[in-house]
């Protein structure tokens, strides 16, 4: 899919599109984290405010999701909109063959904010570009997931005890397939953060990402052994292998017996609670979840385990983002 250009955010969120987190400013991430500090309080003290009654989210979910999913809607009931077509898009003409243009031509004039999630890189810019109303990427295929990018922030910048600039995020897993840690390094890149990638070869992080980063003032490391990365890193961004994104001759390959190119990188890095206990006393441990077997189960008691917190900040950002492109603030002036 050629992807047209999304427009910069430039300080005013108001009926744009959110695509990609190279819109994004540090200004503007300023005013999505007070925004979403806001949407805390505002959740704390009355459960839900009225702040978007007179609007209506539509999630358009063309793959899995449990958490962006559930959180988006919850962010929208929490700030009183109306969410429409909740049952996912396998109910819908997508089933039947509709492109994308249309189906998306015709849930605007439905809904104030689409939040779209699609298995193919571009297919936001490409929806968010035929509509009038804004678009929220929820994930597009293997490329980018600014949502998530901005939770991770908020998550990092709550527990973090040091400038951006002289912190280490090493992202573990899949980062060619993956699309957390793109937007996330790209994201904390323009603080000055330094990404450490650690994957099986297989699965490095595309050079094209590498480059944007460092272009941005982010520091990139390549590292092989989980171990330096547990005893040097400031947080330690788990993933999954995105089994679903591995070219199909694998699934070919599991058909006949054969080892596929997943069987044979799935468990190369997966931490484990003796691993834990060589690791830094304040290394904090994220995961954008959902984890297969990379993070034993035993390990969500250590305190140094914030992946659960992790998805309760997902919760403010998108409320404060749902408001946001509606031109509405929780920010009491
Ligand atoms: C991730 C995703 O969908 O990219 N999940 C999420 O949104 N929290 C990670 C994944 O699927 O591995």
């Amino acid at each position: 899919m050629t992807a047209p250009t999304p427009e910069l955010i430039a300080g005013n969120f108001e009926g744009k599109s959110i695509v990609s987190v190279d819109q994004i400013s540090v200004q503007d991430i300023d005013i999505v984290m007070r925004e979403a500090d806001a949407m805390e309080a505002a959740k704390l003290q009355h459960g839900r405010i009225g702040l978007l009654e007179d609007k209506i989210v539509a999630p358009l979910f063309y793959e899995p999701s449990t958490r962006t999913f559930m959180s988006f809607v919850s962010a929208a009931k929490s700030l009183m909109a109306g969410v429409v077509s909740e049952r996912g898009v396998n109910y819908s003409s997508v089933a039947k063959g509709e492109i994308l243009e249309d189906t998306v031509r015709t849930v605007e004039r439905y809904a104030d904010v689409l939040v779209m999630r699609h298995p193919t890189v571009g297919s936001a810019a490409v929806a968010a570009n035929v509509i009038n109303v804004p678009l929220i990427n929820a994930g597009d295929g293997s490329g980018e997931h600014p949502t998530q990018a901005l939770l991770d922030f908020r998550t990092i910048q709550k527990y973090n005890t040091k400038p951006l600039a002289e912190t280490v995020v090493a992202y573990v897993g899949d980062n060619k397939y993956g699309r957390t840690s793109k937007s996330a390094a790209k994201l904390l890149a323009m603080y000055g953060a330094e990404a450490w990638f650690v994957s099986p070869e297989e699965l490095a992080m595309p050079r094209e990402i590498t480059d944007q980063i460092e272009e941005r003032g982010g520091k990139v490391r390549v590292v092989k052994h989980l171990e330096e990365a547990l005893e040097a890193a400031d947080f330690l961004y788990m993933m999954r292998i995105q089994k679903e994104r591995f070219p199909k001759q694998n699934k070919v390959a599991r058909m006949f017996g054969r080892p596929s190119q997943y069987d044979q990188v799935k468990d190369q890095y997966l931490l484990t609670e003796e691993l834990m206990r060589t690791a830094s006393p304040t290394i904090k441990i994220m995961h954008p979840l959902p984890r297969v077997n990379e993070i034993p189960l035993a390990i969500d008691s250590d305190p140094r385990a914030i992946y659960f917190d992790q998805v309760e900040q997902g919760l403010y950002v998108r409320m404060a983002l749902l408001a946001l492109v509606c031109g509405r603030t929780a920010i009491k002036s």
